[in-house]
């Protein structure tokens, strides 16, 4: 199917295949992938190795501001999809840790880290058609974007798919350690005060709970159709 050239933002609450599915529609539709996730993730480890920090939560927020002028986060697109680098470092593996994962949240809301990434995110989507997926694509960084999505899915199956996600690289989680946090990172997105998680009134629901990625693609399919009026 060939569709015009539109953003397509994707939102929704931690592990409901956001990435997965954003991955998939950048395929299908050959369009560019930015994956917004990550570059909270990239700050995040960046803090942490330069102990900007704490185990507490407690964040210098002078030092990072002043970092973040020279910080440099990119993505390198290939088969594999979007992957992460700081400079020339990849840091795709080291940003998918539980130990980013637990610390992401609170540098995820401060105003000007949000600030920064937006100011990248929109850089990159100069490049062209774009497919990307986060908080609050469809609310504040694209809010007219022509096709908003917003994901949902049950606390378990997503606990579970992001369990499988991190044994599968070798990591040894535990279950309910990874439900607390994406709980626990849901109610700090949803309730900051800095664009929080939340559906944009335009936004169509996926609900993937008991859906299969190829029932999700021939779900957008319906939808493009449906509202772009294209015949295949
Ligand atoms: O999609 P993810 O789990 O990789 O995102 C990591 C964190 O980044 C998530 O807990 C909240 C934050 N985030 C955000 O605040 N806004 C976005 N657009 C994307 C992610």
């Amino acid at each position: 199917m060939t569709i015009p050239n539109i953003t397509i933002a994707i939102d929704g609450y931690s592990s409901t295949g956001k990435s997965s599915f954003a991955k998939l529609v950048s395929k299908e539709f050959s369009f560019l992938y930015l994956d917004s996730g990550a570059m909270y993730r990239a700050v995040t480890f960046f803090a942490q190795e330069n102990a900007l920090i704490n185990a507490d939560n407690i964040i210098d927020t002078t030092a990072l501001k002043a970092a973040l002028e020279n910080l440099e986060v990119h993505f390198e697109h290939s088969d594999k999809g979007c992957v992460t680098y700081i400079a020339d470092r990849c840091v795709e593996k080291e940003i998918r840790s539980m130990a980013v994962s637990s610390q992401v949240s609170p540098v995820s809301a401060l105003a000007f880290v949000r600030n920064w990434v937006d100011a990248r995110l929109h850089a990159m989507a100069e490049q062209g058609c774009v497919v990307m997926d986060g908080r609050d694509i469809g609310t504040t960084v694209f809010p007219d974007a022509e096709l908003k999505i917003f994901m949902i899915a049950k606390d378990e199956v997503r606990a579970q798919r992001r369990f499988d996600e991190l044994k599968a690289k070798g990591d040894n989680p535990d279950y309910e350690e990874v439900l607390n946090n994406l709980r626990e990172r849901d109610y700090i997105d949803s309730h900051r005060e800095a664009s929080p998680l939340r559906r944009a009134d335009d936004a169509f629901v996926l609900d993937n709970s008991d859906m299969s990625l190829h029932e999700e693609i021939v779900w957008i399919h319906g939808l493009i159709q449906g509202k772009f009026g294209i015949l295949e």
